[in-house]
């Protein structure tokens, strides 16, 4: 097998936005408690952070992060995590009971310990307009108001300075708590946008698009809440989960080409509205889910468990192929970075998480953690357009699609990196890369792939990681005055 990739320094795509490797902690299962936040875990630190957690964060290195959800969002009182009195509440999203013991000051005090920006999401689901202007004047505002004197009172004298804001949370499924039609919720995202803005001009908004592609709202969904709330927003949001069903391996594998299609269809609609020059994409919730098992196991679980504190569920283990989709969607994101100004991987910790722990125990590294760490340090500058030419995969679900998926960033320091994903499960294939106007001198090579004597459904557990990039052998880099020609052999199945 084999593929000839060619691409110019000079074909841009747009420069790479650093929020496009984001993340989304959501007070779901073991996303906070026992996960990111464990009192008394021998690596917490007094304000009960788990430091192993944090650690793995910085290398994974998140730009932003979503919080408190997702789900949770829609029937969430922000004020139950603020303050010295924390009340417990029924979560029903999750079927849980939500101590509220780590609420907004913590959040903002842990990202700030990860580095990251937050992205703060309302409840448009059981709330609306008033408490979504309360809590951005008790994050936001200086003080001087009954709201940020009680900030300051609970221990933040300084505004959070939240600049990102999400509308709502998939308000188009009809499992969201306050599930709306298009123009229900369009009217009052657009209100709600109104008045954000003018308790603070700066925040960026996000208002929310379709849950995934397969919605059978999707599309209209887009034009009606664009239709309410043009003007006033930023960022309309794309969610999408891909997993490997009925044992269609090539489909799974194809699922980047799926979300460049779903992209694409999205921008088409905020262009057709003359929206391209205001409204971005914020594919705020992507992954890779084995929903059959939610469906199956954990709903099951929680149903039998009855009402308990942050439950199990949705800790999937995620093999080599799912790290090979994730870093072939994590080059989908890359390749349109025209239209997308960010993402965040759902989730963080535990619950579909790159990164697992247990409770006491320790913290380690899921296959999925690798691609993403690697993108998010490497993928600097700008995006480049390139051309691949040679074998295809049939797939049941998506047609035909490049064999190898690629993506490519250039700094302007010269410095460029190469992300390249064979689907073909059982052969290599030889790539012939060639990039005009790029000189590279020296140059490294690594692969994500099957370990020796593993089979593709390898994975990472608690007592050892086989699954990790190792040295690619083999690649040959030169370079002369037109530019830089790569050829290397990809493993099959490899990233
Ligand atoms: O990430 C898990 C859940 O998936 C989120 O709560 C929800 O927004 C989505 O359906």
């Amino acid at each position: 097998m084999s593929v000839r990739i060619e691409g110019d320094a000079g074909r841009v795509i747009g420069p790479v936005p650093r929020r496009l490797f984001g993340s989304f902690v959501e007070h779901m299962g073991r996303s906070v408690y026992t996960g990111l936040y464990e009192p008394g875990h021998a690596t917490s630190d007094e304000r009960g952070f788990r430091g192993d957690v944090l650690e793995l964060v910085r290398e994974l290195g998140p730009t932003v992060l979503r919080y408190p959800g997702g789900n949770f969002v829609s029937a969430h009182r922000w004020e139950d995590g603020v303050g010295p009195d924390r009340p417990v509440r029924l979560d029903p999203a999750w079927h849980s009971v939500e101590s509220n013991r780590f609420g907004l000051h913590e959040f903002a005090a842990w990202a700030e310990a990860a580095g990251a920006e937050v992205m703060y999401a309302v409840n448009l689901g059981t709330r609306g307009i008033q408490e979504a202007a309360d809590v951005l004047e008790y994050c936001n505002h200086a003080g001087g108001t009954e709201l940020s004197d009680r900030r300051r009172a609970n221990g933040a004298e300084e505004p959070f300075g939240f600049k990102l804001w999400c509308l709502g949370n998939e308000m188009d499924g009809p499992w969201q708590v306050g599930h709306k039609t298009a123009d229900e919720y369009g009217r009052l995202a657009a209100e709600t946008a109104r008045v954000l803005r003018m308790i603070d001009p700066d925040v960026e908004l996000v208002v929310a698009g379709s849950s995934n592609a397969g919605m059978p709202t999707f599309g209209e969904w887009e034009r009606t809440v664009l239709r309410h709330t043009a003007g006033l927003v930023d960022h309309i949001s794309l969610h999408a989960y891909y997993q490997e069903l009925h044992g269609d391996t090539e489909s799974y594998l194809a699922s980047a080409a799926a979300l460049d299609t779903y992209i694409a269809t999205a921008a088409g609609i905020i262009d057709e509205l003359g929206l391209a020059n205001e409204v971005g994409i914020s594919v705020d919730e992507w992954n890779v889910w084995d929903q059959r098992r939610w469906n199956a196991v954990d709903q099951a679980r929680l149903a039998e468990g009855g009402w308990r504190e942050h439950p199990r569920i949705i800790e999937d283990d995620y093999t080599v192929t799912d790290a090979v989709v994730v870093g072939s969607l994590l080059s989908s994101l890359l390749r349109n970075v025209d239209r997308v100004t960010m993402a965040n991987q759902a989730q963080l910790v535990n619950v579909i998480a790159p990164i697992r722990t247990e409770p006491g125990g320790p913290a380690w590294r899921q296959t999925t953690f690798h691609p993403f760490r690697l993108v998010a340090s490497l993928a600097r500058g700008v995006s480049l357009r390139l051309d691949v030419e040679g074998e295809r995969l049939r797939t049941a679900q998506y047609g035909e699609v490049d064999l190898v998926d690629v993506a490519a960033t250039l700094e302007e320091s010269g410095r460029g990196a190469v992300f390249l994903t064979n689907r073909a499960t059982a052969t290599p294939t030889e790539i012939h890369l060639r990039l005009r106007g790029a000189r590279f001198a020296v140059y490294g090579a690594e692969t994500l792939t099957i370990p020796g004597g593993a089979t593709r459904h390898a994975v990472n557990t608690a007592a050892a990681q086989p699954v990790r990039p190792v040295p690619l052998p083999g690649a040959a880099v030169t370079s002369d005055p037109g530019g830089t020609t790569i050829t290397v052999t990809l493993p099959p199945l490899s990233w």
